[in-house]
Formats: C-alpha cells, structure tokens, sequence
C-alpha cells in the first residue's frame, strides 16, 4: 500500500493501548495517531451541537466537519464523550468519512516520517490490513475499569468505579458487535495482555515482538 512501515495497535477501552502506541511510535521515531479521538471528536461534537448520537444526520455532519487540527484533548477524554464516540463509531458512513483520512496518515506521516503508529479498534482488519506488525491489546475488564477510574478521577472527574466497569462493558458489547467494522483481532494479530503488566513491562514486550517481526 505504501513504502512506510505501519505499526496497528488495536484493542478495547482502557487497555492501555494508547499510553503503548505512543510509547512505540516515540521509541521507533514514527508518527502516532489516536484514531479514537477522531471518533470522540465526533461524538463530543454532537453533544456540543445539544444533539444525540444515535442521530444520523447528526453524526454525519459532525464527522464532515472535523477539524482534525481543532481537537480539544481534555473534552474528548470525558465519559461522555467516549461513550458518545462509540455510538458514532458503530455507523458505517462515520466511519467511511474518517477512514481516508486514517490511510493518508498511515501513508504520509505528517512530518516524513518513515513509519506511523496507529490505534484504535480496526487498524489490523480494516484500516491498515497489511500493517507491518499488528498487536491487539488487553486487559480484564475490572482492570480497564481501574486504569480509566484512576485517569478520569487524576483529571477532576469524580465518577463512581462500578460505573465504569458497566460503561467498559457496554462499550466492549458495542465496539464488538456492531456489524461495521467491529473490534476483534486480525488473524495475525499478536495479542498482548496487559493485566499484569505495567506499563513499563507491556512496553518492553511490544517492543521485543515488534522487534521480532521486522527483523
Ligand atoms: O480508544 P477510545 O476509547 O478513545 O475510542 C473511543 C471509541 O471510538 C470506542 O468506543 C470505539 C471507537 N473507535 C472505533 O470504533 N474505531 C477505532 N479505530 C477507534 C475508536
């Protein structure tokens, strides 16, 4: 597809997928993109505009008219904003308005880099299927609930942890099975689970694969 070498970390909610594929892009020299705040971009856009997710038309011109250079990271990061992106994100034409944009980025790194680091849910299978190397993240969801409890309260938000562990589970529900590009591994996907892992450990382990892989 390109001459760039493409890293696609892929994985549910909380899984620590982020904090890694940023590490890796980093410790690589490679672009990084979160293609989770594309959709939360979205869905917070929506809930900005007073509308509701599950609204088509409401979604589709939110998606049409992101500005990619606008994003503002502490309202993207709220609960509402998560959940509203995977509402969004189960949409077929949301997700075929962001998915060039994806591409070029995988292609072209902003900055000539010679490779990209990309996360999200469908980065092996859909967006980038002949990425170089592909790692699928996990993690048990009461661990998910407490890396995004910890996260959410160190930013000002006091929410409940059981909460979160019934939202991490509803996103799981959703993320997974909806029809338009759910989130699974691609079949060859190493699959990395961080439970036990600190971030440090999951880091040195995405490391010696990827390592393995490109060699
Ligand atoms: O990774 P995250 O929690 O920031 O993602 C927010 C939502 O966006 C997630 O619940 C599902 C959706 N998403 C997606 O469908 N595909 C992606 N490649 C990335 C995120």
């Amino acid at each position: 597809m390109s001459g760039t070498t493409v890293i696609a970390i892929d994985g549910p909610a909380a899984s620590g997928k982020g904090t890694l594929a940023r590490k890796l892009a980093q410790h690589y020299g490679y672009a990084y993109l979160d293609t989770g705040s594309l959709y939360r971009a979205v869905g917070q856009a929506v809930l900005a505009a007073g509308q509701d997710p599950n609204d088509d038309a409401a979604a589709l011109a939110a998606a049409e008219n992101l500005d990619i250079s606008h994003i503002d990271e502490k309202t993207i990061r709220t609960r509402e904003a998560g959940e509203a992106a995977s509402v969004v994100a189960a949409k077929p034409a949301i997700r075929a308005a962001i998915l060039d944009f994806q591409r070029n980025f995988a292609a072209n790194p902003p900055g000539g880099e010679e490779g990209a680091v990309l996360d999200g849910r469908d980065i092996g299978t859909v967006v980038c299927p002949d990425a170089r190397v592909k790692i699928f993240v996990t993690a048990s969801p009461e661990i998910r609930a407490h890396r995004r409890w910890l996260e959410l309260n160190n930013s000002g938000s006091k929410v409940n942890e059981a909460q979160i562990l019934e939202d991490v589970r509803e996103r799981d529900r959703r993320d997974a099975e909806r029809v338009a590009s759910p989130m699974k591994p691609a079949a060859d996907a190493y699959l990395l689970d961080t439970s036990d892992l600190s971030i440090e450990a999951a880091f040195d382990a995405a490391v010696a694969i990827i390592d393995k892989a490109m060699s």
